[in-house]
């Protein structure tokens, strides 16, 4: 008491007094703290006494005896907790308490669970509870799927594997007792095999293909007729890759069944079959499905099948526009140009004609122009959000890319009707006017992204996009990290967001930086990760290309629940235009693939193991000076799961490339400038 008395006259001209005990308390233990440890020892205690004069404080006690009666721990120092205690015992002040054994509390939930998770911090009364992600308080956070209630628990709706991760809960003045609450989620398995039908002749050989997908990764098992295949049979099975593909040799009648590939892990057991009919006259099993693939040319559209390489259909630049009067890009002599195509919703194709301030919305059955939207002046980049079913237009307003963009939204893109563009909401002033929009892409765990972001020209930091609702909500600042985006792409397993930097002005590269997609709290700086970095559709592995003077790099990290591990580098003197994932048939992951800007190659990159192919014979890429709207001038683009062929445009020629041979399946000729590919697949009979 003579303490607090003693201190009060001081205390009360401190800028933030607010008059309470709890506030004197804790603003004396800090006083006393000389070493700023947290802790107050004995010394600390000893030389108070000495320099402040508080000897005769008390007749019984000194200052040090504090420590031999209300050292609650016996570690020989009193902790804030500690010293609160022991002035509640004169006043009632909140002492807060938990429990060690709850100090860390693990939590496992499943992919579009609601979990409500309560803090153990207690006292008396109940003092008021903060809740952290890293540094960031969520209850500033305005997210209605991450809320803390007044009780003092945190309330998490429709997980997703982005909430993976710590949350941590403590008294708001107390810093002292925290509680670590440790959250995994994990997703039911996926999977799918293929082919899933096959008709064989007795002593012939066949192979079954499955790729899973699970959080935390499945183990793999095949099975036959609901009962574990058994592997020690030599000569009969073979499983490759933890069961990425089942081989059986030497078929006899008795292999007729369904193969099934089963997947488990804590979410659960997913299975998918593949059948196998051994008879001595087969039965044909046509395919199920098909990939093609549309090319966007100098002359027009053009669609192929890659095994065979046929031509399905061709929209030429002078066509008109069924039901307009516009041509497809203009009359005898005028060049398409296109700015960037995607796939929506394997229903539509939508492509951009920057030069014509529209995008063209192609059926992907009937393979003709079915609508026309009109956007705001050189639309290029376009994203879908499959979950909202929008398409996000970027618009340059000029030729070039001069860092001042518009952004426009066409919703409901793949129903059937009448298209038409939206402004998202306009709140900072600037924010009309943008240098670059970073949106989610699509990947296999399947995960609905709630938020894009898009930069300012020079500035150090970004706006984040709440894209159902079209409007910015938040902006980060980066110029701690001297940061200004050039590049972004997300993970969707624990929740990254990757961002490579340069610096403003120079536009110098400064390396990566991790943000916590939910919170954009900076996890991690990684000043020697240069590079634009791509993300696996698994979300498992980040590869930076790092394009240096003296050659380019090609940076291998993993994603971890602790953030991006380096795993390896490979250095090529070949210059790097575009890259594609392709799924592995040895892994259930991805390898990569790279087309080169200026030598007819193809690098092949193992992401297990870090060895390095080269396919060549791919035919001369277009000059770089012919390239239009950022695009690269060789681009290659694979065809999904189970999808064996990429295609990568040559100067005037397609060529397909088998990715599991490694060759040239085929080589289309007679096109000028084929610039965009984009992969349908058709559902067949
Ligand atoms: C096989 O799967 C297990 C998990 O079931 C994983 O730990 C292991 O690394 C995988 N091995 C390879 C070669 O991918
Ligand atoms: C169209 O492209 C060809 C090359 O394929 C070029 O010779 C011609 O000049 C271009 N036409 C126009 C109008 O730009
Ligand atoms: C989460 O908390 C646990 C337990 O304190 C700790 O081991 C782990 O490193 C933390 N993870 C992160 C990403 O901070
Ligand atoms: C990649 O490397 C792994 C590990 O060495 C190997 O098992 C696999 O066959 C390789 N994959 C390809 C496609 O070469």
């Amino acid at each position: 008491d003579n303490l607090l008395l003693i201190n009060h006259a001081k205390l009360m001209y401190q800028k933030s007094w607010n008059g309470g005990k709890e506030y004197m308390v804790s603003a004396l233990f800090r006083y006393l703290d000389l070493d700023g440890d947290g802790f107050l020892q004995r010394e600390e205690l000893q030389k108070i006494t000495k320099q402040d004069k508080l000897d005769d404080i008390s007749d019984v006690c000194v200052m040090s005896d504090m420590i031999r009666f209300e050292d609650m721990d016996k570690d020989g120092r009193l902790g804030l907790n500690e010293f609160y205690a022991a002035f509640s015992k004169l006043y009632s002040l909140s002492v807060v308490t938990l429990e060690k054994a709850l100090e860390i509390n693990r939590i496992s939930a499943k992919v579009g669970d609601n979990v409500e998770i309560r803090c153990d911090v207690s006292g008396n009364p109940p003092p008021p509870i903060v809740w952290k992600r890293y540094s960031a308080d969520l209850t500033t956070l305005g997210d209605e799927d991450l809320r803390v209630f007044s009780d003092g628990s945190l309330y998490l709706t429709k997980i997703q594997l982005v909430h993976a991760g710590n949350y941590t809960c403590r008294a708001l003045r107390n810093s002292e007792v925290t509680q670590t609450h440790v959250l995994t989620v994990h997703t039911l398995p996926e999977v799918k095999v293929t082919p899933r039908i096959q008709s064989r002749r007795p002593s012939e050989k066949t192979s079954m293909f499955c790729h899973v997908i699970g959080e935390p990764f499945p183990e793999v098992v095949w099975l036959k007729n609901e009962e574990r295949l058994k592997l020690d049979m030599v000569h009969k099975y073979r499983v490759v890759g933890n069961g990425t593909e089942l081989s059986i040799d030497n078929i006899d009648y008795a292999d007729t069944g369904a193969y099934m590939c089963q997947a488990s892990n804590t979410g659960g057991v997913t299975r998918d079959i593949s059948s196998l009919i051994v008879q001595e006259i087969l039965t044909p099993t046509a395919p199920k499905e098909e990939r093609r693939f549309f090319a966007f040319h100098d002359w027009g559209v053009s669609v192929y099948e890659p095994t065979a390489c046929r031509l399905y259909h061709q929209i030429q630049s002078t066509d008109i526009i069924p039901g307009t009067q516009e041509y497809v890009c203009g009359d005898k002599g005028v060049n398409c140009s296109w700015g960037q195509a995607i796939n929506v919703a394997n229903r539509y194709v939508y492509v951009s004609q920057p030069l014509k301030d529209r995008v063209l919305v192609i059926s992907k059955i009937q393979m003709v122009v079915v609508d026309v939207v009109i956007t705001d002046k050189y639309p290029v980049a376009l994203h879908y959000v499959a979950h909202l079913d929008q398409v996000w237009v970027l618009n340059w307003r000029s030729v070039y890319d001069d860092g001042v963009k518009t952004i426009q939204v066409i919703r409901d893109a793949s129903q059937k009707r009448k298209h038409h563009t939206v402004h998202p909401e306009p709140i900072d002033g600037q924010f009309d006017l943008v240098r670059n929009l970073f949106m989610p892409t699509a990947q296999d765990l399947s995960h609905w992204f709630k938020y894009g972001y898009v930069s300012h020209s020079n500035q150090r930091g970004l706006y984040k996009l709440d894209l159902a609702n079209m409007r910015y909500i938040r902006s980060i600042d980066l110029s701690p990290y001297n940061c200004v985006p050039r590049n972004l792409q997300f993970s969707s397993l624990y929740g990254f967001v990757i961002i490579e930097c340069e610096e403003p002005g120079t536009g110098h590269a400064t390396g990566q930086v991790i943000l916590d997609y939910l919170t954009d709290t900076v996890v991690n700086k990684k000043a020697s990760v240069r590079g634009s970095p791509l993300v696996s559709p698994d979300s498992r592995v980040v590869v930076s290309i790092d394009k240096a003077a003296d050659g380019i790099t090609l940076v291998v990290q993993q994603v971890l629940e602790s953030g991006l591990k380096f795993s390896f580098d490979v250095k090529t003197t070949l210059m790097i235009s575009d890259i594609a994932f392709y799924p592995s048939r040895t892994t259930h992951g991805y390898d990569l693939y790279a087309s080169a800007a200026d030598k007819e190659d193809i690098l092949f990159l193992n992401l297990s193991n870090g060895k390095v192919e080269m396919i060549t014979g791919v035919g001369k890429a277009m000059l770089q000076s012919l390239t239009q709207w950022g695009n690269p001038n060789r681009p290659i683009a694979a065809s999904g799961i189970f999808g064996h062929y990429m295609v990568t445009p040559a100067d005037e020629a397609l060529f397909v490339i088998n990715g599991e041979t490694r060759t040239v399946n085929c080589e289309i000729g007679g096109l000028v400038h084929p610039r965009l590919v984009t992969w349908v697949t058709m559902q067949l009979q």
